[in-house]
């Protein structure tokens, strides 16, 4: 038995495998497992050569498998065999020999007490110069270790992603397994009902002219297997959504996706956060002893300006927008605050602030470059102004013009600001100032080294609405997604309005708006790890969703006739939650990009660089799916 260890905590052990293929041993141990204990064995390893060292008449090889590097040594007597058969990095060798102890020993490796006499060997099979060097630094560029994949997938630093991410997937099976869920396949090839994302579809050659789509998620499946009363589902499983990519996205990921019936929106939060702590404890050895914190959506917009907000620390926004209307604001010390002259606060929709801690001594060009990264295209402000609360009471601020110390004082104290923040003001339109602020926050913290790599902080975020206002189209979108339901108190507002926006202007002045949702995320340290609702379960209920997001009722049965069907057989009351396995795996490994914890990953533009895919297909294939392209390549 050996113990494969991941970032530091050991999670699982694998039974010593030894493969016997036509009676021949390939090998007795593997590269990881030999210490000093085992010295005078006799052994046989297996494995690729990671270096070829040559000191005068010996020889140095370093044998590496998927469970680690042993040292072998060459004698003199094996060098007229090396000679006939010289050996390159990356070839495949078999080697036997006895265990004896190293004189230099490397306390780096695990066997790093030991190495191989070498009294003879087998190359097994050659192996070209691999095109960059399969170490932890790689001489390999993004695009070249994605061609050859399958060689970046040798490296260590890749291996240790592939076996968390394997470490999370038994952890989260485990857990539910244990909790009663059954993990039921559903189908890949389904019905185009794009909503969210765009669809990728596929061709039916025995349907000429119809599609199938791959899901977005398996989401009607399961809200169906609880109606057919298997009342606790799960499925770790593939989605595939055509939008854009960013670090945090795929084309094809994976979800761990789970449906409970008879269940209220607590029992899932409570069922899920006990998977996540699980996770925790079996892949990191973490006990998140503490209550996940719960926050409700309006509570995160407008305190973190961000429905995912990092609360690994604090700097909460202030809305500072009352403070400096035409009338002003009366401070606790009795005192007018108003900016009338000062119009970039006065006449912006919103003004929003940051203390900062502890930056209150930024010098001129530090708070020059944070004007410019707020201007910076990506972030879109016009301007920054900030106000030193020194730490010995006096404020200084690029304002100063405009207001006296005392005001600057009584800002700060709006800004919850103490002696040493630097306070950061952003003003502007509501979306893009609120967004900047919450890009600013999280800046600051990144530089100030808030964000923790080895600190988990995970949150609840409730109450979403239930509609978001696509603008381009002038009609309401389901925030989540048309099977969520309204929270009950506001079912009515639904029932009784017509969601018929007449001025697109004045939206948020439509009831629509003010509809919350029994639709939760769960948060990580910044990042939407999961995501889920309570369902609507009645079919009537679900055809005004549908009509309210400008389905006609002719379009709901064509795309959803069958769940509206089932809904008239005893649907339960259900709810669920889906996991970006992917995502949770990349923050629980210490990066941003969930490319590097999956083992065939595509690149930015949507490519698998290694296959050349996607890629033009036969004319034959073309002419048998009944199809006709103009684009030819
Ligand atoms: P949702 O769309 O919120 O919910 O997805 C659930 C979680 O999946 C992850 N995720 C992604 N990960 C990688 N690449 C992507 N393109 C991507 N898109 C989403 C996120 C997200 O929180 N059916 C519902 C769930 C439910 O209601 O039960 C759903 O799919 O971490």
């Amino acid at each position: 038995m050996y113990q494969l260890s991941v970032l530091g905590s050991s999670w699982q052990s694998i039974q010593h495998i030894t493969f016997n293929i036509q009676n021949k041993m390939y090998r007795s141990h593997t590269c990881g497992e030999l210490r000093i204990t085992d010295a005078g064995k006799e052994v046989t390893l297996a494995g690729w050569v990671q270096t070829v060292r040559k000191f005068g008449a010996i020889t140095f090889i370093d044998l590496r498998d998927r469970y680690g590097i042993t040292q072998l040594l060459f004698g003199e007597d094996l060098n007229g065999q090396l000679e006939a058969n010289p050996l390159g990095r990356e070839f495949v060798l078999q080697a036997v020999g006895k265990v004896s102890e190293r004189s230099n020993k490397n306390p780096n490796l695990s066997t790093g007490d030991v190495e191989i006499a070498v009294t003879s060997f087998k190359i097994l099979n050659k192996s070209a110069v691999p095109p960059f060097t399969i170490q932890d630094d790689s001489d390999g560029g993004d695009d070249l270790r994605m061609k050859y994949r399958y060689l970046d997938l040798r490296r260590n630093a890749v291996k240790k992603n592939i076996e968390l991410r394997y470490a999370v997937n038994r952890a989260a099976r485990n857990y539910l397994h244990n909790n009663g869920f059954m993990d039921i396949e559903t189908p890949f090839l389904i019905k185009s009902t794009p909503e969210g994302a765009r669809d990728f579809v596929v061709p039916s050659r025995m349907n000429p002219g119809e599609f199938y789509a791959l899901p977005q998620s398996p989401q009607t499946f399961k809200q169906l297997l609880m109606v057919s009363g298997y009342d606790r589902y799960y499925q770790i499983v593939k989605c595939f959504r055509d939008e854009d990519l960013r670090a945090d996205r795929q084309p094809e990921f994976t979800q761990i996706d789970c449906e409970m019936a008879f269940v209220e929106q607590e029992d899932i939060l409570n069922m899920f956060e006990g998977m996540v702590k699980a996770i925790f404890k079996d892949v990191k050895n973490i006990s998140y002893a503490e209550t996940v914190e719960r926050m409700t959506w309006e509570e995160a917009m407008w305190n973190f300006g961000n429905d995912k907000p990092d609360i690994r620390f604090g700097i909460k926004i202030a809305n500072l927008k009352s403070v400096f209307t035409r009338n002003g604001a009366i401070t606790a010390t009795g005192e007018l605050i108003n900016g009338a002259d000062f119009k970039v606060f006065d006449e912006a929709e919103t003004v929003l602030a940051i203390a900062v801690p502890g930056c209150s001594e930024y010098s001129r060009k530090q708070t020059d470059e944070l004007t410019e990264w707020v201007k910076r295209p990506q972030v879109g402000m016009r301007g920054l102004v900030f106000i030193k609360y020194n730490t010995d009471g006096t404020l200084k601020s690029s304002v100063d013009k405009f207001y006296t110390e005392d005001k600057l004082k009584a800002i700060a104290g709006f800004a919850n600001a103490k002696p040493g923040d630097l306070i950061l003001v952003l003003a502007g339109t509501e979306d893009r100032t609120r967004k900047a602020t919450s890009d600013l926050r999280m800046e600051m913290a990144e530089r100030l080294g808030l964000r923790k790599k080895d600190e988990y902080k995970l949150l609840w975020v409730l109450d979403f609405p239930l509609f978001e206002y696509d603008e381009e189209n002038n009609r309401w979108v389901a925030r989540h997604h048309p099977f969520t339901s309204p929270k009950p108190d506001h079912i009515n507002v639904m029932i009784d309005n017509n969601p018929v926006i007449e001025n697109a202007a004045e939206y948020l002045k439509h009831p629509y708006a003010e509809i919350k949702a029994n639709a939760y995320d769960m948060v990580l340290n910044g990042n939407e790890i999961g995501g889920g609702s309570i369902r609507i379960f009645q079919r009537d209920l679900q055809e005004k969703m549908f009509t309210a997001l400008g389905m006609s009722d002719e379009e709901a049965v064509h795309k959803f006739g069958f769940l509206l069907g089932a809904f008239e057989y005893g649907a339960p009351p259900h709810g669920g939650i889906a996991f970006g396995f992917d995502r949770l795996c990349a923050i629980l490994g210490g990066s941003e990009s969930i490319r590097d914890f999956i083992a065939f990953p595509k690149n930015n533009s949507g490519r698998d660089v290694m296959m050349d895919s996607p890629s033009t297909i036969d004319d034959k294939q073309l002419t048998e799916l009944q199809i006709k392209t103009d684009i030819r390549k």
